[in-house]
C-alpha cells in the first residue's frame, strides 16, 4: 500500500508489509539520527490535542524537529476559538490552509476520520476516545519486534482496560497483522474486548484466550502489555468503582515469569505496577516509550517523502 500522503487513521489501514518498512526505517533512524535530520526541512506539523497527553503530543514534536521541520502547537482548548464555540470542522480547516501534517486527539470517536475527510493534509489519529490510537500500536509492535527480534511466535498478553483502552485495543488489532503464538486477553470481567474487537480476533483466526487472571498464564508469557484502567471514560462512576484497582504487578506476580519476559505499558501507569518492578529487567516501558520518536519520525518521513 506505501504510506505516502496517506492518513492514519487505525492500524488496520495498514498491512504488515507497510509495518516491516516503518520498521526498517525506524531502525535506521535509530542507528543514524543525525541523516534524517534535514529530510523535512521546511516541513510544518500540527498538534491539536482537545485530551490531555504527554508523550504522544511531545514525541511527534520532537520527531518533526529531529527531521528539521517545525511544529504548532493548539494549546489549551480554553485558549483557541474553540472556547468561543468554533466547530471542529473550522479549526481543521484553518489547520489544513497552515499545515503539512495534522495530529489529532479527541475524546469523540471517529473525530481523526472526521478532519481527514475535511484536510487536504495527512491526518493522524493520535487517539479518538476508547477507539484507535494507530500510532501506539506501531510503537508497540516496534518495540516488541526490537526487544523480542520478531513478533511471530510469542505468547503474548494484553492486561487491563479492553473495553475502554484504545492503546490496547490497537495493539490487539494490529497483531493480527502478524501471527503471534497465543494472544491472552488479560482484565476484569467487566472490561473485555468489545464485541467488535473479538468478531475481528475470530476473523483473523487469532488464537486468543480470554481470562481474568495472570497467575493462569505469566509462566506461559514472553510479553506482558499492561494499561491502566481508562477511568475518565466510564459512564458509570459505580462501574469505575467496582473494578478500580482490582490487579497490580508486583515481584511476587512476577516470580513464575519466564527469564526474558518483557514488560511493556503504552503509559501512563497509576499503580498498576508496583514501582519496584521498574527496576527489573522485565521492565521495558521507558525504553517503550523512547522508542516513540524513532518510530513517529518514520511514519512522518514515510508520509510526506515515501
Ligand atoms: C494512552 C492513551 O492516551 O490512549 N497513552 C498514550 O498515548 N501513550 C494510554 C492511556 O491513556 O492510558
Amino acid at each position: 500500500m506505501g504510506f505516502k500522503g496517506r492518513d492514519v487513521l487505525s492500524i488496520l489501514d495498514f498491512n504488515r508489509e507497510d509495518l516491516e518498512t516503518l520498521f526498517k526505517v525506524a531502525d535506521d533512524i535509530k542507528a543514524n539520527p543525525f541523516k534524517y535530520s534535514e529530510e523535512l526541512k521546511g516541513a510544518v506539523l500540527a498538534t491539536a490535542f482537545f485530551e490531555p497527553s504527554t508523550r504522544t503530543r511531545l514525541s511527534f514534536q520532537t520527531a518533526i524537529l529531529r527531521l528539521g521541520g517545525s511544529y504548532i502547537d493548539l494549546g489549551e482548548i480554553e485558549r483557541s476559538s474553540i472556547a468561543k464555540g468554533e466547530n471542529i470542522a473550522d479549526t481543521v480547516k484553518m489547520l489544513d490552509s497552515y499545515v503539512d501534517i495534522i495530529v489529532i486527539r479527541h475524546r469523540i470517536e471517529g473525530t481523526a476520520k472526521f478532519a481527514a475527510e475535511i484536510a487536504e493534509s495527512p491526518v493522524i489519529n493520535a487517539g479518538d476516545g476508547r477507539k484507535h490510537h494507530p500510532t501506539q500500536a506501531m510503537i508497540d509492535l516496534y518495540s516488541i519486534h526490537t526487544f523480542k527480534g520478531g513478533i511471530d511466535g510469542l505468547n503474548v498478553a494484553v492486561m487491563g482496560d479492553l473495553k475502554y483502552g484504545r492503546a490496547a485495543t490497537s495493539l490487539i488489532l494490529g497483531l493480527t497483522l502478524f501471527k503471534p503464538k497465543a494472544l491472552y486477553l488479560i482484565s476484569p470481567p467487566e472490561l473485555r474486548i468489545r464485541p467488535e474487537v473479538m468478531e475481528y480476533l475470530k476473523q483473523a483466526k487469532v488464537n486468543f484466550i480470554e481470562t481474568s487472571k495472570l497467575e493462569d498464564c505469566i509462566s506461559e508469557l514472553d510479553v506482558l502489555y499492561v494499561t491502566r484502567i481508562q477511568k475518565e471514560r466510564f459512564p458509570d462512576p459505580a462501574e469505575y468503582e467496582k473494578v478500580r484497582g482490582s490487579y497490580r504487578i508486583t515481584l511476587e506476580t512476577l516470580k513464575e515469569a519466564k527469564d526474558d519476559l518483557i514488560i511493556l505499558h503504552p503509559l501512563p501507569k497509576v499503580g498498576e505496577i508496583d514501582l519496584k518492578v521498574d527496576k527489573t529487567k522485565h521492565a521495558k516501558y521507558f525504553e517503550q516509550a523512547a522508542l516513540g520518536v524513532p518510530v513517529r519520525m518514520a511514519l512522518l518521513k514515510l508520509i510526506t517523502r515515501g
